[in-house]
């Protein structure tokens, strides 16, 4: 387990949570700990580090002894932060942060075949549990394959490349990420010489890994769930890296806080009517890195930052069933 992450953001996140003496914090993708140290250097406060990846679990069980009880670990997935804490008698908390997607740790290690940089299995499972990659590029049906390509990685070939994967597989089953990475870059024209334009597979291994991951269903259960966790006047910061996750963010943010497009004052019967505010947009533009941070963390690059506080307004979501899952 070598390597590092850089955490994003980092003091315009914990400005945003304003971490107090006494106070309980979840770090929800706890990562290589970068917030979670940052809280527990600022307050006196505890912090719950949740992950769904069980060596960000062991990062975080080294970390904990050094801060003397104030850390503790819980090996699981965000969505499902209230049985997590409800286990350890945790129903409500004074601030919850959300760093989506996967840390450098999980990047650079070949062997969890996230890039297609390095030559590593088709695999891409942050909790290394369930179905792979490989399992999906070589069973699905050629349709919902390109459905997946291009719900989740906006990717205009989608149907171009799912058919270069199903006549890939039915000579011999795709196994490695350069190789589906080329049946990827097989699909597209070459570029025009001079112009810089992102790696084609880039899309195809982004939607594979929100897929296989259900990250966005996974999000929308934490955003959920925080609404339902946080004290009055408790902090919700969310760093999203494509639009797919930051659209969610938002959207929730603005009609919780009442100002998204579900609230429209030319809607009867709109959720305020129904639901006062939940929360208080704290910025209403995303927060960006500066130049300094991309410089440093090429991998800050496509950060956005929002953040908001919980009012004292039950929670729209209670009594909900739904489970807002996509995959
Ligand atoms: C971008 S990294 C977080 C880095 C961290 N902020 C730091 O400073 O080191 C994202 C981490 O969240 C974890 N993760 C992603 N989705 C998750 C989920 N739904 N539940 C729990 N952990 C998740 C990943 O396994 C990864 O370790």
């Amino acid at each position: 387990m070598g390597g590092s992450h850089r955490p994003v953001l980092l003091q315009a996140v914990i400005a945003a949570i304003n971490p107090r003496a006494q106070a309980i914090y979840v770090d929800g993708t706890f990562g290589g700990g970068g917030y979670s140290r940052a809280l527990l250097e600022s307050a006196d406060c505890s912090v719950w580090g949740i992950d769904r990846d069980p060596e960000a679990c062991d990062r975080g069980a080294v970390l904990a002894e050094e801060f003397d009880g104030r850390l503790s670990m819980i090996h699981g997935q965000f969505g499902e932060i209230e049985n997590l804490l409800a286990s350890h008698n945790i129903d409500c908390v004074d601030g919850i942060l959300l760093d989506l997607g996967v840390s450098s740790f999980q990047i650079d290690e070949p062997g969890r075949g996230f890039s297609f940089q390095n030559d590593g299995p088709l695999d891409m499972r942050m909790s290394m549990e369930g179905p792979t990659v490989a399992d999906i590029v070589n069973q699905t049906e050629q349709g919902e394959l390109a459905d997946i390509i291009f719900r989740y990685g906006e990717e205009r070939h989608s149907r171009r490349i799912a058919k270069a994967i199903v006549s890939a597989r039915a000579k011999a089953p795709i196994s490695g990420t350069i190789e589906l990475a080329d049946i990827v870059r097989g699909c597209y024209p070459t570029p025009k010489p001079g112009r810089k334009a992102i790696d084609p597979a880039t899309r195809t291994f982004q939607a594979l890994r929100i897929y296989i991951n259900d990250e966005l269903g996974e999000l929308q259960r934490g955003l959920n769930a925080a609404e339902s966790l946080l004290n009055a006047g408790g902090r919700l910061a969310v760093v999203s890296f494509h639009s797919l996750e930051d659209r969610i963010v938002k959207t929730f943010m603005r009609d919780r806080s009442g100002s998204g497009a579900s609230v429209s004052r030319h809607t009867p019967q709109n959720d305020t009517d129904k639901n006062p505010p939940t929360f208080i947009e704290l910025n209403r533009r995303a927060v960006r890195p500066d130049d300094s941070e991309t410089v440093a963390n090429p991998r800050a690059r496509s950060a956005r930052l929002r953040t908001a506080e919980r009012t004292d307004a039950a929670p729209w979501n209670f009594g909900r069933t739904d489970s807002g899952g996509t995959a």
